[in-house]
Parts: C-alpha cells; sequence; structure tokens
C-alpha cells in the first residue's frame, strides 16, 4: 500500500507539473548572482539590498525570491534572506552544480521533445536542439563552447571521481597493453601511462574524438605510450586490434541499445585472446545506496533518449548481465561501489 496522505500526493504532484518552472527560477537566481550574495552575506540581506546590488528590479527580486524561500532553498529572518542547506548545495557542491548545469544547458530544451523522441526511437530534442547529428557524439566536437563544457564536465565528473580507485583493480596483475574504448579526451589512458611507467595503450573511438584527445595528450606523461585506433562501433564492419591484456569501457555501453551492445561484445570478444580481461565500468541503475542517486540515474537514462542517441539508457545490472551472457562472455567478479556511484565488471571467456 501507498504510505502518502492524499494531500501529500496532490503536493508531490504539483512539484513535478511546475517543476521545470522552479528549475528556472534557481537558474536565474544564479546567473544573476543573488544566491551568491546570500551566500556571502552570513547576516543576512534584504531584497532591497540584492536589488540594488545585482541591478536586478525589486519585482524581480521578489518573485524569484518568494518561490524560492517557499522551496526553502533560501530561509528568511527578520526580512534577511540567510542560504539554507539545499541553496548550499545548489551553489557548492560540485556534483550539484555540474548536474544542473548540464540539465540547464545540454539537456533542458531538448526534454521538451522526450514523447516524440521516445515515440520515434530517434534524438528528435538533439535535433531540435543542436543539429540534426544521428547521436550526440559526433556532435560533442562542434558544439558551442558553453555546452561542450557542460557536456564534459557532466561526463568526466563520474568517471574521474572512480579513476583512482579502478587504477587499483585494472593494475592488479600487471597489464601490458590497455584497449581504452570510448576513450573520449584521453583522461583514462593519460591516468594510466602516469600510473604505471611500461604500459601501453590504444585509445578507440570516433575520429572526431581522436582528434580532440590527440590534442589533448600532447606533450603530457607517456603520451608517446597511447595509440589511436579510430572506429565506428556502430559501422556493420567493427575490427577492433587484438593482443590487449584488458579491454576498459568506462560509461561507454551505455550509449548504445541493448542489441548493439551485444553486437560490440561480440566484436570485442573476436579481439580476446584466453588471458585478456574485458572491464566494464557503468553506474548501475541497481547497485546504488542513495536515492540521490537512483534518481539522478533514471534521468540521466532519459537524456539518453532525448538527446543522446534516442535508444540507450543507465541499465541496471540484472539485465546489463544477460546481456554479456548473450555476447558470448562471463562475468568472473564484480567490484561494487568504486567511486561515487560505479561498479566494474570483470569478463572473460568462458
Ligand atoms: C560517455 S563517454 C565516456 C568517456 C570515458 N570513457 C569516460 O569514462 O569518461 C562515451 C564515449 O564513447 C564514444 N562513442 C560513442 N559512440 C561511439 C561509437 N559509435 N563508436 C566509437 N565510440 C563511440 C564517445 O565519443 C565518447 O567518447
Amino acid at each position: 500500500m501507498e504510505n502518502i496522505s492524499v494531500l501529500e500526493a496532490k503536493y508531490e504532484a504539483q512539484k513535478i507539473a511546475f517543476g521545470p518552472i522552479a528549475f528556472q527560477a534557481v537558474n536565474s537566481l544564479i546567473k544573476i548572482g543573488a544566491l551568491d550574495l546570500i551566500h556571502q552575506s552570513r547576516k543576512g540581506i534584504s531584497d532591497e539590498d540584492i536589488s540594488k546590488k545585482t541591478g536586478i528590479s525589486i519585482y524581480g527580486i521578489k518573485v524569484l525570491l518568494d518561490l524560492a524561500r517557499f522551496m526553502k532553498v533560501v530561509l528568511l529572518e527578520n526580512n534577511k534572506n540567510k542560504i539554507s542547506k539545499i541553496g548550499y548545495f545548489l551553489i557548492k557542491d560540485k556534483l550539484t552544480t555540474i548536474n544542473f548545469n548540464f540539465v540547464n544547458d545540454v539537456c533542458y530544451e531538448g526534454a521538451f521533445y522526450l514523447e516524440d523522441s521516445i515515440r520515434e526511437e530517434k534524438p528528435i530534442g538533439l535535433h531540435k536542439a543542436f543539429g540534426q547529428w544521428d547521436t550526440i557524439y559526433e556532435a560533442l566536437s562542434e558544439l558551442p563552447e558553453n555546452i561542450r563544457k557542460s557536456w564534459f564536465d557532466f561526463d568526466h565528473y563520474y568517471s574521474d571521481t572512480s579513476f583512482d580507485s579502478a587504477l587499483k583493480i585494472v593494475f592488479k596483475n600487471n597489464p601490458k597493453k590497455i584497449m581504452d574504448i570510448g576513450g573520449n579526451t584521453g583522461k583514462w589512458s593519460l591516468k594510466c601511462t602516469s600510473h604505471n611507467n611500461d604500459v601501453e595503450m590504444t585509445i578507440v573511438d570516433l575520429p572526431g574524438q581522436i582528434s580532440t584527445a590527440k590534442k589533448n595528450i600532447l606533450n603530457k606523461t607517456g603520451a608517446d605510450r597511447i595509440s589511436f585506433y579510430p572506429q565506428n562501433l556502430l559501422s556493420d564492419e567493427i575490427s577492433l586490434p587484438g593482443e590487449h591484456d584488458i579491454i576498459w569501457m568506462s560509461q561507454f555501453l551505455d550509449c548504445f541499445s541493448e542489441k548493439e551492445i551485444i553486437k560490440i561484445l561480440k566484436a570485442v570478444k573476436t579481439a580476446m585472446s584466453a588471458n585478456t580481461k574485458v572491464m566494464i565500468m557503468e553506474t548501475f541503475v541497481d547497485c546504488q545506496k542513495y536515492p540521490a542517486a537512483e534518481f539522478s540515474l533514471h534521468n540521466t537514462s532519459l537524456y539518453f533518449t532525448f538527446i543522446a542517441n534516442g535508444n540507450s539508457r543507465m541499465y541496471p545490472l540484472s539485465s546489463f548481465s544477460k546481456l554479456i551472457e548473450k555476447a558470448g562472455l562471463v562475468i568472473s567478479k564484480t567490484h561494487d561501489e568504486v567511486g561515487v556511484s560505479h561498479t566494474i565488471l570483470e569478463c572473460s571467456l568462458p
């Protein structure tokens, strides 16, 4: 039975109905600098002083703050505004600000076309907001700088916070050659070459990303041990280089549909020898400890629908493990709680 009263349910429903407006109210308060001002004034600051300091009309400040105060983003004491714990997270917590900017810059406009994207199984939001690319990945190197920044900040934040723990797992058996599929800007490959003086890395990614990665690794430690293999893993003929001890895929397979994942893993299998380990690092919705993480991942799934590609998602491990099985690989080990919310699956040939 539902443990919620009718009144509470009605209020929760209104939060959803007006959610986009509440989001933009907070966004405006951040952009005009009001939330920062409130945070900086330890004794609190009046609406009039915020209006003077931001150059925004008293009407504008009051209409925004009325909602922010109701949502407890801001607290009012003796007619002075003070930042609340929620408000503090919205402007000072790195995870929250990265999620917030990602939603505003990358997702907001496209989200309006979610229903169309679901019906057509295409990222209609991407087409309407940014242009006629098949997927966001082909668009990445050409998007306006502020949008690229919000996308990369979001993408990197989650993997970056896991890379240190992941290094210990990946280098346990001293691999000599690692293939980094979906290597993006080369961050993980550089991390590996600075961690170990001998390891050789091969980055596989779309041609546009490979040129970004080449620029990014220039003159960095171990860049001479990184080679590149431009490849569209959705093409009919996938070829991957052999002789790697580890085939690493971080936040990569969630960019594809179930059918595509099986096809890619089958291609990966052809590049494996008996001792090759496939290591898959993902944020699985059913492996999360905190409701905030699970909520974020369900929302991220929908970003994949209307912006990224129209057919992928953040998968639950319960269904993802079946795809690995269907591709003819076995999960030999599961490492949970890597970084903020990742799991690493070690897979081998049967
Ligand atoms: C979400 S990012 C993950 C980047 C990085 N591995 C990390 O953990 O931060 C996915 C990467 O997969 C690449 N990718 C997406 N579709 C691809 C395709 N069809 N073929 C090759 N690479 C692809 C993207 O260009 C991007 O670099």
